[in-house]
């Protein structure tokens, strides 16, 4: 595999509309499997995709796909069984802070007020004192807790702590932003006002993003473009181009023609992934062993 081993400093990008320190992605027929011989189990087979500097990639799939394991790949946790996945070029070999990933359950620590959680980045860092407590402020104030800046995680709601938990992750302006599932188990008013909230955050940020979720109109709303993944083992089924104007809200979801169109396609392919994940029937899986 070929490095680029000068692009590895020049993350700064001269884009004006993209402001932060955006890094495309690529992951070249990645598979992941875990266990030996006929034990052998396959999550992960031949999944190739790029993820585009600046832009939005939704990833939609069912329930136990491989969707978190293929996040813990791009994240650099676990390393493929084969394929490569690079980062502007470099092969992905561990965890680094270009990459930050949002999992699927809270993890703020609740030892630290929510103004010391979104600190802690910067902090190790090494940013100075001053520059990152103007950020902290700024991004407290921009998911609405800057008057909660000294609560502990225990004292705010679940939506709360979601938005905490963006906050501290935007803290880092990462040049790649993985989101798995990150408003999972919240109720249904309080997500819908966390996905118009991330919509309005993504025009302001634009930074590379990577979210995985399993909600449609979620999918819609923030994509630039939704890869559909089929069952375990996960392939990519569709990658479908979401060019609908910005800035977004889950009622042009509804009422849009074309959002409806690409909201349709969707469903039918996740429905029919969901079929085959639900029925145990072999289509579309293969044995490995
Ligand atoms: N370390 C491991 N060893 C064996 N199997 C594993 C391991 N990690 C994940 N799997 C299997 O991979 C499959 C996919 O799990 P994964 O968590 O990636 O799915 P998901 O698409 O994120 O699901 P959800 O939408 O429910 O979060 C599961 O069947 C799981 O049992
Ligand atoms: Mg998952």
């Amino acid at each position: 595999m070929e490095m680029n081993k000068k692009k590895q400093k020049n993350f700064v990008n001269k884009d004006p509309e993209i402001t932060n320190l955006a890094s495309g992605m690529e992951v070249q027929g990645v598979a992941k499997y875990y266990g030996d011989g006929p034990l052998r189990r396959t999550v992960i087979e031949d999944c190739s995709f790029t993820l585009e500097r600046g832009k939005v990639t939704v990833m939609i799939g069912p329930s136990g796909g491989g969707k978190s394991t293929l996040v813990r790949l791009l994240a650099g946790f676990e390393k493929p069984s084969a394929g490569h996945i690079l980062i502007d070029d470099r092969e992905v070999q561990r965890a680094g802070p270009d990459r930050l990933v949002v999992f699927q359950e809270t993890a703020l620590y609740p030892w630290m007020s929510t103004e010391e959680n979104v600190l802690f980045g910067p902090k190790a860092q090494g940013v100075a004192a001053g520059t990152a407590r103007a950020r902290v402020d700024e991004l407290l104030r921009r998911v609405g807790l800057a008057g909660f800046r000294d609560k502990y995680p225990a004292q705010l709601s679940g939506g709360m702590k979601r938005r905490a938990e963006l906050a501290r992750a935007l803290a880092n302006d990462p040049a790649v932003m993985i989101l798995d599932e990150p408003f999972r188990g919240l109720d249904a008013m309080t997500r819908s006002l966390m996905v118009e909230y991330y919509a309005e955050l993504i025009e302001e940020t634009r930074t590379t993003h990577l979210f995985v979720t399993t909600d449609v109109d979620e999918a819609i709303v923030l994509a630039d473009r939704i890869l559909v993944m089929s069952h375990r083992p996960m392939r990519l089924i569709s990658d479908i181009p979401v060019d609908l104007p910005r800035p977004r809200h889950l009622l042009d979801v509804i009422a849009n023609n074309k959002a409806s169109d690409i909201k349709r396609r969707v469903i039918e392919l996740i429905h029919l992934e969901v079929m085959r994940s639900f029925g145990g029937r072999t289509s579309g899986m293969k044995s490995t062993g």
